[in-house]
């Protein structure tokens, strides 16, 4: 049991994989992997890309790892797990990070639901779906094994979404996909837990709305300016704002940490207060 504060939220030792480690928000949450003391391995499509974010951590007097894989190739997910146990010995910690919306499954004026092409809805679904199950089944395996005495200790955090839980409009695919992560957030919790005992825990984050790769078009004109589904958005945020990705950080650490030891199964908003609004 931590005996104080630090100690209670510290990843001190501890290995984490984060898959999309590339990206905005999976950067600045590896980021807050390694400053919270845990080694972290950048899992991403692109090698280039992942040895820039471990440059940037290894800058900061952190330790990470470039892991150059699909998250729905399991060959891939396969070495990148090799070379993380051949590196660190151990696997404590996966985020889930890799996902997001296909532009042919957005719906808009000239695609509407009815011309929705069942390929793009699929495409989606399985990148946010099985881009999550694959490698919670290959790290997690790591993760069950137990070192020596010990027995299982891991902790799985999905990344979803506000469209999971709202109906956010021209999305339906990635709508529900996310609802699917959801689901098998709490379906993995209890599973693990009933299988291999408390040590083993899987919760989700929620982001609100942030400014990423993907969505930027949709949410910001050339100028910065607010187009108007920004403005939709902001109007319906209590915060006022979009969410800085750092604003992920501390929710993440403390699911990861020793004080969430009796959290399990749940998804937690980080949305400025999106959720909670009826927009009246
Ligand atoms: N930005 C937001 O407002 C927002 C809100 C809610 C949820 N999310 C979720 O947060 C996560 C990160 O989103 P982001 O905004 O940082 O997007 P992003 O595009 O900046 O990052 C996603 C990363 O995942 C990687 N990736 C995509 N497909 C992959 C694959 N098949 N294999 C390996 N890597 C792959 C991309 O290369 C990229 O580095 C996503 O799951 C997204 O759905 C984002």
């Amino acid at each position: 049991m931590p005996s104080n504060l630090t100690e209670l939220f510290s990843l001190d030792g501890q290995v984490a994989i984060i898959t999309g480690g590339t990206g905005v928000l999976g950067g600045a949450m590896a980021h807050g992997l390694a400053q919270a003391g845990a080694r972290v391995g950048i899992l991403g499509r692109r090698r280039e890309r992942a040895e820039t974010v471990v440059a940037e951590i290894e800058r900061a007097g952190g330790e990470a790892l470039a892991l150059p894989a699909d998250v729905m190739d399991q060959v891939q997910l396969e070495s990148a797990r090799a070379a993380v146990l051949d590196r660190w010995g151990r696997i404590d910690i996966l985020v889930n990070a890799a996902g997001g919306n296909v532009p042919a499954a957005t719906l808009s004026p000239d695609r509407r639901f009815w011309d929705l092409p069942r390929e793009a809805f699929a495409q989606v679904f399985e990148l946010n779906l099985l881009g999550t199950l694959l490698p919670s089944q290959i790290f997690g395996a790591a993760m069950i094994q137990g070192r020596g005495d010990e027995p299982p200790h891991g902790c799985i955090v999905n990344i979803s979404s506000m469209a999971a839980q709202r109906a956010i409009t021209r999305v339906v695919g990635y709508g529900a996909a996310k609802a699917a992560v959801d689901n098998f957030t709490r379906w993995l919790a209890v599973e693990l837990g009933r299988s291999h005992g408390a040590g083993m825990r899987v919760n989700a984050i929620a982001p609100g709305f942030f400014i990423g790769e993907q969505n930027r078009d949709l949410l910001l004109n050339a100028d910065n300016s607010l187009t108007q589904r920004g403005q939709t958005i902001i109007d319906h945020t209590p915060a006022g704002r979009f969410g800085e990705p750092d604003e992920l950080i501390s929710t993440l650490i403390w699911l990861c940490s020793p004080g969430a030891r009796f959290v399990n199964g749940v998804v937690v908003p980080v949305d400025g207060g999106f959720s909670a609004f009826s927009g009246v």
